[in-house]
């Protein structure tokens, strides 16, 4: 176990923003982290996983907890649908890389997301027309209120949009490890716009081809720092659509899925370009120029106070614009 006082998170985020904590506890087990003496830790507690989908807005007066447990069971490798038990510490795209090397279907389109496995459940992340709740069976967790092992089906996992019963929760359930299914029968999902024309031959291939795609898109987080989509695609009725119509420039098609139920899902990516904020500066941190729903940490030195003026005058301005109220994805701690 390691434990950490006044612990510097700047590699602990993918903003790489300078931020400390009064206190850090990495667990590398279940047991290890069911003999942390939680009483003792400066408060508040927060999880974190790869630091992926996070914004430090200055430094956290509370101790800061990452599951280093690291393990991917096979469960039976010779079923047509495999159960995996993966520890909430591993990796994502290690865990889609090694499934796809065993020729096991399903998370191929999820390819190259950044952070963890314990996160990715938290967040439900999506890519491509699939869902991490797409192939979740169940959940086991800690339960910090009661201190004891609990373990929840997919269906009290209460999944949406990048929405779960655990973000509700407000981090009383830490995720200890995740039961997903895989498949051995092939089963391409080529149907996101985008894909057409992939390889569907084996999830290998197709992992290759979003891997590609998401690198002309999306910035290299070797390179530059981020937390990927910064804004959540807003969902708006459609009387509220037809005010986005009326303010888009003449004669451009406003692009939208109809939802079941026939909410109307926009592409902030899409409201954030037509306000003119591609490549916008604000101190050290800018709109990607590839993709405005990602924020960048261009210079390296981006302050949070840059990046939280940045995010007000976006959600202003596309407000202003279409009146439509853009929310972070990217949680703010
Ligand atoms: N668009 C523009 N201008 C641009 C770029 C995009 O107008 O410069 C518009 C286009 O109309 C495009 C639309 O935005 O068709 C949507 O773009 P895309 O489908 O590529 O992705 P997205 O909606 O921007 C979502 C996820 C991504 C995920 C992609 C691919 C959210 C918040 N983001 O982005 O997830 O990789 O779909 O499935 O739902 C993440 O969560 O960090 C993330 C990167």
């Amino acid at each position: 176990m390691l434990k950490e006082y006044n612990f510097d998170l700047s590699s602990r985020n993918t903003f790489r923003m300078k931020a400390r904590c009064a206190c850090f506890v990495e667990y590398g087990s279940v047991d290890e982290l069911y003999s942390i003496d939680f009483d003792s830790l400066p408060k508040p507690v927060k999880h974190i996983g790869g630091g992926s989908n996070l914004l430090f807005t200055g430094d956290f007066p509370g101790t800061i907890l990452h599951s280093a447990i690291k393990y991917v069971k096979y469960v039976d490798l010779g079923l047509d649908e495999v159960p995996v038990v993966v520890g909430s510490g591993v990796v994502w795209d290690d865990l889609v890389a090694e499934l796809c090397g065993h020729g096991l279907w399903g998370a191929e389109n999820l390819s190259l997301i950044p952070g963890e496995v314990g996160a990715a459940a938290v967040q439900n992340i999506g890519a491509y027309g699939v869902e991490i709740k797409d192939l979740i069976s169940g959940v086991s967790c800690f339960d910090l209120q009661e201190k004891k092992p609990c373990k929840f089906s997919v269906g009290e996992c209460a999944y949406g949009y990048r929405e779960s019963m655990f973000k509700e929760s407000g981090g009383r359930y830490i995720i200890t490890s995740v039961l997903l299914r895989v498949s051995r029968v092939p089963r391409p999902r080529l149907e996101y716009k985008g894909l057409a024309g992939v390889d569907p031959s084996s999830p290998g291939a197709i992992r290759d081809a979003i891997i590609a795609i998401r690198r002309t898109k999306l910035p290299d987080p070797e390179e530059t720092g981020s937390a990927g989509s910064f804004f959540k695609n807003p969902v708006i009725t459609a009387a509220d659509f037809v005010r986005v119509c009326d303010a888009a420039a003449p004669g451009s098609i406003v692009p939208h899925y109809v939802l079941d139920g026939g909410m109307i899902k926009v592409p902030a990516a899409w409201l954030i370009d037509q306000c003119g904020f591609k490549g916008e500066k604000e101190g050290g941190a800018a709109v990607y120029e590839k993709q405005p729903l990602v924020i960048v940490n261009a210079t390296g030195s981006a302050t949070p106070g840059d990046v939280l003026e940045l995010e007000r005058r976006i959600i202003a301005t596309v407000h202003e614009k279409f009146g439509v109220e853009l929310h972070p994805e990217v949680e703010h701690i």
